[in-house]
């Protein structure tokens, strides 16, 4: 541990914050590399005179910051983590970075099924670094999941991140393409939940650098319209759920109302669009007959 005075690093941080980026990359950056919590943080001006104790040298902290900067490097990818809700989540450029606007679906869940609830089946699918199954395999001690994902190295991360929130076993991991490693599960479902890749291709060869060049492509890209994993998610959604069983999407921006008429057409009911907390129609939610 390296020791500094709170007021030599205080005039460091405002100078790496005037050269860009935001207070919560930095604070993240900080955290998991610095070896400083946010909480540690908040509290340093209220005792400038005090010292404190860092992981690495500032150095190495400002080359870390600049390669976010200058690169546009994903601070989450630099640092190896990312913040979800409660969780603290490896992640690496195999997985999404799970977004602030997802968390929101664990909040859906809450409300359709309270916040205490006895045993029944949900499966996430495309799971990436696990963080929606995660959240709801510790919330519900007693429900039984399962996290699937095309992608082997995307898994083996979910399960890393599983073993190291929790002690719990109530959530398995399988390979394979959307609803096909759940063969054993038809017709038992009380609930599905995805955020499966929804960006139409025009869209996504405007994405910003930092999201293009770092974030996997299978993760992103939605075929032509956005809407082809979508579609195929609930074509075959009422083979696997159970009567009555919830089907829980993410969907980009604009693609609501469409999303609603495929649920529609599939035989859903209760079909609502949820909105985000920035009034964007990003869920769809429906329940099958
Ligand atoms: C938008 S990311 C969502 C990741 C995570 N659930 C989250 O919300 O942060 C979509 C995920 O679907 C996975 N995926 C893409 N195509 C798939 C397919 N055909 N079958 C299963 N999973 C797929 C990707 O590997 C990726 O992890």
């Amino acid at each position: 541990m390296l020791s500094i005075s709170v007021k030599e690093f205080l005039f460091w941080k405002k100078k790496q914050l005037s050269k860009g980026g935001n207070i919560q990359s930095f604070a993240v950056l900080l955290d998991c590399i610095g070896g400083i919590p946010t909480s540690e943080l908040n509290l340093l001006k209220i005792n400038p005179e005090g010292k404190l104790y860092l992981k690495k040298n500032l150095d190495y902290l400002c080359s870390v910051w600049e390669d976010h900067l200058f690169n546009s490097t994903p601070i989450q990818h630099l640092c190896g983590i990312s913040f979800w809700r409660d969780l603290k989540l490896k992640v690496t450029n195999k997985v999404l970075i799970p977004r602030p606007e997802t968390e929101l679906i664990v909040e859906i869940v809450f409300k359709i099924f309270g916040e205490k609830s006895q045993k029944l089946f949900f499966a996430e699918l495309g799971t990436g670094s696990g963080a929606i199954a995660i959240a709801l395999a510790l919330a519900y001690p007693f429900w039984e999941g399962i996290a699937t994902d095309i992608d082997q190295d995307a898994l083996g991360i979910a399960i890393k991140n599983f073993k190291d929130s929790s002690e719990q076993s109530n959530l398995r991991f399988c390979c394979g393409h959307w609803w096909n490693p759940l063969e054993s599960f038809k017709g038992k479902l009380d609930l599905a939940i995805s955020n499966p890749p929804y960006i139409p291709r025009d869209t996504y060869e405007e994405l910003p650098e930092e999201v293009k060049n770092f974030e996997p492509k299978i993760a992103l890209l939605g075929g032509e319209d956005g809407l082809e994993h979508i579609r195929e998610i609930i074509q075959k959604a009422p083979l696997y759920l159970k009567k009555k069983g919830w089907l829980i999407l993410e969907n980009h921006f604009d693609q609501g109302e469409e999303v609603k008429k495929l649920l529609i057409k599939n035989y859903f009911t209760s079909v609502e669009i949820v909105k985000d907390l920035s009034g964007i129609g990003r869920f769809t939610i429906g329940r099958y007959k």
